[in-house]
């Protein structure tokens, strides 16, 4: 398919940017625009079309229930840390209505590398960032200790052979986003053309 309109879309890229986890709240995408999310997320560059990850979703309940047994983890780890933090954990994932947990199930294949099995994980996450943004949501990719963490994994539903690529954090900002300072792509390019 060729674009129609090709500056609308090269105006939101230029100009996208994630919002703060901290600052987002309702309304996130209803169960028809988080299927055009999956959709969109899964549609990336996979070599040997291994579709190398999957997703698990926490909305509704789920986040406070999750959320409980995340605040009990970090208590066992961090016993000398204080009740702000414990709080903070407790409602780290009440802070959207969504988040998309995007799981890389890569693993050795007799031709296909993992790290590229991994890489096409990092795509499925920024797809899923550039859907919801095109939706008119806002959204951050985030990792934390959850990502590293085996008990809180193991909470989230992840297996052992697999790691978390991303949590997508979805839901409309409660502040306007403020850009961050870009990269100078001229510092950062090579050109070979002779
Ligand atoms: C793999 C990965 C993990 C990230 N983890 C976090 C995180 O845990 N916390 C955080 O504030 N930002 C995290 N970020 C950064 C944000 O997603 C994002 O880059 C930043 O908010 C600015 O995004 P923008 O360039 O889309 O505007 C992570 C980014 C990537 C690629």
């Amino acid at each position: 398919m060729k674009l129609n309109d090709q500056s609308s879309l090269l105006a939101f890229l230029r100009s996208r940017k994630s919002a703060s986890a901290k600052a987002m709240g309702e309304p996130g995408p209803t169960p028809a625009q988080m299927s055009e999310i999956l959709n969109i997320a899964a549609r990336v560059p996979d070599h040997g079309k291994l579709a190398p990850w999957r997703f698990i979703l926490i909305e509704g309940d789920a986040r406070a229930r999750i959320g409980e047994g995340l605040a009990q983890i970090w208590a066992k780890n961090n016993s000398t840390h204080g009740a702000e933090m414990l709080a903070f954990v407790r409602g780290m994932l009440l802070r959207a209505p969504t988040i998309l947990v995007v799981v890389s199930t890569a693993a050795v294949h007799g031709k296909i590398p993992v790290w590229e099995q991994q890489l096409s994980s990092g795509a499925v996450c920024y797809s899923a960032v550039l859907a919801a943004q095109a939706l008119g949501f806002d959204a951050q990719w985030q990792s934390d200790w959850v990502a590293y963490d085996p008990a809180a994994l193991a909470l989230m539903g992840v297996n052992a052979h697999e790691k978390v690529a991303g949590l997508i954090y979805i839901g409309t900002s409660t502040v306007s986003l403020e850009d961050r300072p870009r990269p100078d792509v001229s510092q950062l390019l090579t050109r070979i053309n002779a």
